[in-house]
């Protein structure tokens, strides 16, 4: 499992390094050049550009220079495929068909189902199955809910449109969901034990964690090797946690915790699929996409172990 994330950690970093080779292609460079200077500055390439532009388009801001990016990256993506030549990257990112002004519109929507998913399966499970002030844990649970929510809100507005802030609040929201469970796991090991005010202090040191990361990402440096790392090492914890936790649960007569443990595997499956870094197919379909493809169906596996955990608890309560 080690192993696993060290591998994902040498593969990530190498993706950032390599960078984007598209965007120093001759071909592009010069389009997009060309673009800038005669459409973009010139009151008639405007007015032509304004004419063509579609109403999506225009309410998810694509501007002048960002059309020049999109259209002078398909001229040097035909370029390379009647070449013969292998697709590249640009600005770091495939090259993706857009939809109604949806920049990658198979993640949008996979993220959005993934949201879906999260208030049918996480929000209105808890609300039905628990309750406020009698069920164990509801608050914490509730709360961890509405992270997520607020995770795949952040992730569908950055595919949409890719721009730099929606990105780091993407990642932040990313992050935000594994310092989370993170902490719920904490709490959950802690609850009922003499070691519950230490868990306490750690969720609180998390959280501050995570506030100062969120800061230095937003204010100080967007540092992609940096929050990985933090991601990996975070999400490492994590997993050894719940996993600890579920079989030592399991082996005392806890069954119903193998839904926990299938949910952390599946996750670090699923993670598995962004490695397999291939040009989208279709122009739409991408790693990437897949792996938020695949979690779309894990709150269904883990509110149901969440729903059981606090039932279990509830019964067992002094
Ligand atoms: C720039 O102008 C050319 C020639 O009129 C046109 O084919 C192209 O679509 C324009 N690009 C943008 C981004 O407006
Ligand atoms: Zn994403």
């Amino acid at each position: 499992m080690i192993t696993f994330y060290i591998v994902l950690l040498i593969f990530s970093t190498n993706l950032i390094v390599f960078g984007s080779p598209g965007d120093n292609h001759y071909l592009y460079r010069a389009c997009l050049n060309h673009c800038k200077q005669i459409n973009c500055s010139t009151p008639l390439g405007l007015k032509e550009f304004e004419v063509k532009q579609t109403f999506f388009e225009y309410i998810f801001q694509w501007s002048c220079p960002d059309e020049c990016s999109y259209e002078c990256m398909w001229k040097t993506v035909n370029q390379m495929i009647s070449n013969g030549q292998s697709v590249v990257q640009f600005h770091g990112k495939w090259p993706f068909v857009r939809l109604f002004g949806v920049q990658e519109p198979a993640s949008t929507l996979f993220s959005i189902l993934n949201l879906l998913s999260n208030y049918l399966f996480g929000y209105r499970v808890l609300r039905r199955y628990l309750r406020y002030g009698v069920h164990p844990l509801y608050s914490m649970w509730i709360v961890f809910c509405f992270i997520s929510m607020n995770a795949w809100i952040w992730s569908t507005i950055f595919h949409t449109r890719d721009k730099p802030l929606t990105e780091i609040f993407d990642y932040i929201g990313a992050i935000s969901l594994v310092f989370a469970q993170f902490a719920c796991c904490l709490i959950r090991v802690g609850y009922r034990t003499k070691y519950m005010r230490l868990a306490k202090l750690a969720t609180l040191f998390l959280f501050c964690f995570f506030i100062y990361h969120a800061y230095y990402l937003l204010f100080i440096k967007m540092d992609f090797g940096y929050n990985m790392t933090i991601n990996i090492i975070v999400g490492l914890f994590n997993v050894i946690c719940w996993l600890l936790w579920s079989i030592y649960h399991f082996m005392s007569g806890k069954v119903y915790v193998w839904r926990c443990a299938l949910s952390v595997v599946l996750t670090m499956i699923f993670v598995a699929l962004e490695l397999a870094d291939f040009p989208p197919i279709g122009w739409t379909i991408d790693a990437h996409s897949l792996w938020h493809f695949s979690t779309i169906f894990l709150p269904i596996l883990w509110y149901r172990f969440v729903v059981d955990d606090s039932r279990y608890l509830l019964l067992h309560s002094k």
